[in-house]
């Protein structure tokens, strides 16, 4: 399939692995861009840019093919050393960066200079706007139902997507829901160049997560996650859990004098254990509404497939099947 995110990306298919803290390493950055489409490794889950330039490399032995890095800008006070993790990148010869958060504009000279692409994850028009205005190349348009931050707008990808096709002039993908063929035919039909998945590939036999990480997602019906730290206007859907529920009671209780540190303990540095140890309930984690369409655990390579096979079998057969009657 060609559409202006294959092109711009030189990939087979329009299909990207959107950045995952402690999911998006090389094993699944590599296994994604292997099977055609845009595999990303998360800077930050590297604790430091020399992390990330060995995570490059790792990278660059397990896939001849692109594949990009996640770059977050968080809303912190005490900023990751961001000028050494885009060193690292630049110098690790990746052509691809996700950049997701607060604005990435400071950093746009320093990355197109090297001939990178950036793709911008943005959760409003009015976001996706201000990338196409600062020269990001492409967006990446994630509404209500993703998996991670969704932003305060409350707006789910049935209405996002065609608002941000009337608006913007540069490429974009849908992220948040996407699962299957149907999804990636719908989000061309609203108007996207492709489609961003997240919770998706985490259910896949070569990311690099717990079995029981795994397990809850398949599990998980669309109806299990929550939104946490609304309060904060730092919105996140979370799978939900035993973490969730202490969270959201100390949000009930606290309402409006909840500050960051009440919750420190469901939300710092919980990643680790969840993903690589598997501990499930040690905090929250964020999950798509989309696990209600995930059943299984297949390779990277047999969902890409499959989603590319199904989303041609619906275009050639059933969507111009219904033109001829
Ligand atoms: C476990 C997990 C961790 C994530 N971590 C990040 C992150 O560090 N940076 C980022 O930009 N997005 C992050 N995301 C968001 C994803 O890149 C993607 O935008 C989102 O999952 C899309 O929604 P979906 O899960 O419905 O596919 C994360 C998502 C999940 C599920």
């Amino acid at each position: 399939m060609k559409t202006r995110i294959t092109e711009l990306f030189g990939i087979q298919h329009p299909i990207i692995q959107g950045g995952m803290h402690y999911v998006g390493f090389a094993e699944l950055a590599a296994a994604v861009s292997n099977a055609g489409g845009l595999g990303l490794i998360t800077a930050l889950t590297q604790r430091n840019p020399e992390a990330l330039a060995n995570e490059i490399r790792r990278c660059r032995a397990m896939t001849d093919k692109p594949f990009g890095v996640n770059l977050t800008f968080l809303p912190t006070v005490s900023s990751p050393d961001y000028p050494g993790y885009i060193r690292a990148i630049i110098d690790g010869g990746v052509k691809a960066v996700e950049t997701a958060g607060n604005n990435p504009q400071k950093w746009m000279p320093m990355l197109h200079e090297a001939g990178i692409k950036v793709i911008h994850k943005c959760t409003s028009v009015r976001h996706a706007l201000k990338a196409e205005a600062i020269g990001c190349d492409a967006v990446s348009v994630d509404g209500f139902e993703c998996g991670g931050h969704p932003g305060e707008d409350d707006v789910p990808n049935f209405i996002l997507l065609p608002r941000a096709a009337e608006e913007l002039r540069i490429p974009f993908v849908a992220s948040g829901g996407m699962a299957d063929g149907r999804s990636l035919v719908a989000a061309l039909a609203l108007g996207a160049d492709g489609m961003n998945m997240g919770t998706r590939f985490i259910a896949t036999q070569e990311a690099p997560v717990h079995a029981r990480v795994k397990e809850a997602i398949v599990a998980a019906s669309e109806l299990d996650t929550r939104l946490v730290m609304r309060g904060l206007r730092n919105t996140e859907r979370v799978l939900h859990n035993a973490a969730t529920d202490r969270l959201l009671e100390k949000e009930r209780t606290l309402g409006s004098a909840l500050k960051f540190d009440d919750i420190i303990e469901e939300v710092a540095g919980v990643y680790p254990r969840i993903m690589q140890q598997g501990d499930m309930d040690a905090g929250v984690w964020s999950c798509g509404m989309v696990a209600g369409l995930i059943h299984d655990v297949p390779s990277v390579k047999e969902l890409i497939d499959r989603i590319m096979a199904q989303a041609h079998d619906i275009i050639a057969k059933r969507l111009s099947g219904m033109l001829q009657a």
